[in-house]
């Protein structure tokens, strides 16, 4: 009896014989695409990029935070190869899209690059396989648009397929953390939730061939609201302590102590830190793909609004604290020359998507004041959407930080020498309690924001 193309894709993640295409090699995609090779899948990675592509035959590490072994190990694999030739989908049994989902200038949710993907992929769709989309997004995206650009564009291409019929879909959240060292792609457990019983099964023995702990849930939707949901509870736990950072600081109490204090408590509290903004893909994003969609259902995300509101206010918070300590000293604003230590948007890792720095370095700016930074995981800025600073990181030398009337702690990577600081600097800022140790030596060159 011959098999069902679906039963034969099952037999293949069986039998490790699967091919699964990844699209978009990005920070999710690659580490993802590495743990499935492991595993013992065979891989073929897509991007738009060609820089992408051109990094693997050169052999050159663009996240440097997965390290250059993996990289290597996928580059000179038989079983890995990459391309830009979308084509190659229909090599694919399995695909799955790890594209971007960034919000357009007025905050709503831009899903071209899903709906794209959706679209490269109907033009090879064939029966027996199994598409998941892991970009986050509101509850709905895979069962409306995903789904319907996909046989959209099949049935443009003459194929009538039909999700649960002849080919799977299901969602699977991505829970990356980039830089963190507890938990990597393979230990971190993924949620699955299919269109249909068989999408969520089937796609669950796929992530199994490189993932440790896999867990259904009943759809798509639930795994799609799941993530938001995680992503939602950090943007609101970040913006309650920001705002206890302004309340407790006017009362001259240390909010740091009093988050660590609470934290004792065995049961019931869960810490999170205040600092200088929200960054990363993530959090200063995601929440609002969830308003939008609330909107459309006549509800307001009020929670959502409120800690964005909140979050967004702290770079200016800072710089004003900075200017203020800086004018009780005699140095106008105008005539300030303050260093920004940090770009990236969190520490020991080179991602400065979102960062609160940029923002930091321009309301410097607008206050006439001159500002650098140093980071040493970014030698140089460059032009980005909304940012063209146009500046190269300061080495950090006792003669350098001495050289600013300020300098603010905006990201806390170990590799900077906070005790060269705590001697020279005349003034710090620290937004992330990097200096704690130094206090009663700096004094009042030493302050919080
Ligand atoms: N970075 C994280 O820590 C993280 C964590 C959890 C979830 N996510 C989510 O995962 C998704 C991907 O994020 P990321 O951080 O990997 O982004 P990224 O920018 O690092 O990578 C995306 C990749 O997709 C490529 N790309 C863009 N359009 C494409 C297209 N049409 N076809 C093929 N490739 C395309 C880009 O060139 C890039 O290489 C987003 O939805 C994000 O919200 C990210």
């Amino acid at each position: 009896m011959t098999m069902s193309p679906l039963d034969q894709l099952e037999r293949k993640i069986a039998d490790r014989s699967v091919v699964v295409g990844v699209v978009g090699l990005g920070y999710v995609g690659l580490p993802l695409a590495s743990a499935l090779h492991s595993g013992g899948a065979r891989v073929i990675g897509f991007d738009v990029d060609p820089a992408k592509i051109t990094a693997f035959t050169e052999r050159k590490n663009y996240l440097k935070h997965l390290g250059d072994e993996m990289f290597a190990e996928l580059a000179a694999s038989d079983r890995f190869d990459v391309t830009t030739d979308f084509v190659r989908l229909g090599e694919a049994d399995v695909v799955i899209v790890c594209v971007p989902t960034p919000l357009r200038e007025d905050r709503s949710p831009n899903l071209s690059y899903v709906t794209d993907t959706a679209r490269a992929i109907g033009t090879t769709l064939r029966p027996g396989q199994l598409i998941v989309l892991e970009s986050t997004t509101y509850p709905g995206t895979t069962r409306r648009e995903f789904l319907g650009a996909i046989t959209e564009s099949a049935s443009v291409h003459g194929q009538s397929l039909r999700s649960g019929e002849n080919f799977l879909v299901a969602f699977s959240p991505e829970r990356e953390d980039p830089g963190r060292k507890s938990h990597a792609t393979a230990t971190i457990p993924k949620l699955v939730g299919g269109l249909d019983d068989r999408a969520t099964r089937v796609a669950c023995d796929l992530y199994r061939i490189g993932i440790r702990e896999v867990i259904p849930v009943s759809s798509a939707e639930v795994a799609e609201a799941a993530k938001i949901l995680e992503n939602v509870y950090r943007a609101v736990n970040i913006a309650l302590v920001n705002e206890m950072k302004l309340i407790l600081s006017d009362m001259d109490i240390d909010v740091f102590e009093v988050v660590r204090a609470a934290a004792t408590k065995p049961f019931g509290f869960q810490p999170f830190y205040p600092g200088p903004g929200l960054g990363g893909h993530c959090i200063p994003i995601d929440p609002y793909y969830l308003a939008h969609r609330a909107k459309e259902v006549g509800r307001e995300a009020r929670f959502i609004e409120l800690a964005g509101e909140i979050n967004h206010a702290m770079p200016a918070y800072v710089v004003d604290k900075c200017m203020n300590a800086l004018q009780t000293r005699g140095v106008a604003p105008d005539r300030a020359r303050v260093l920004v230590l940090g770009l990236a948007y969190k520490p020991d890792i080179d991602d400065v998507r979102e960062s609160p720095s940029f923002e930091l370095i321009e309301l410097l700016r607008e206050k006439g004041s001159h500002a650098d930074y140093s980071d040493p995981f970014i030698k140089a800025t460059w032009k980005m959407r909304r940012y063209n600073l146009g500046l190269k990181s300061v080495e950090l030398t006792p003669d350098s930080v001495a050289s600013y009337d300020a300098v603010i702690i905006s990201t806390n990577h170990t590799a900077f020498d906070y005790e060269m600081l705590a001697e020279h600097a005349r003034l710090v800022v620290d937004t992330r309690d990097a200096m704690r140790i130094y206090e009663s030596r700096m004094g009042d060159r030493l302050i919080r924001a």
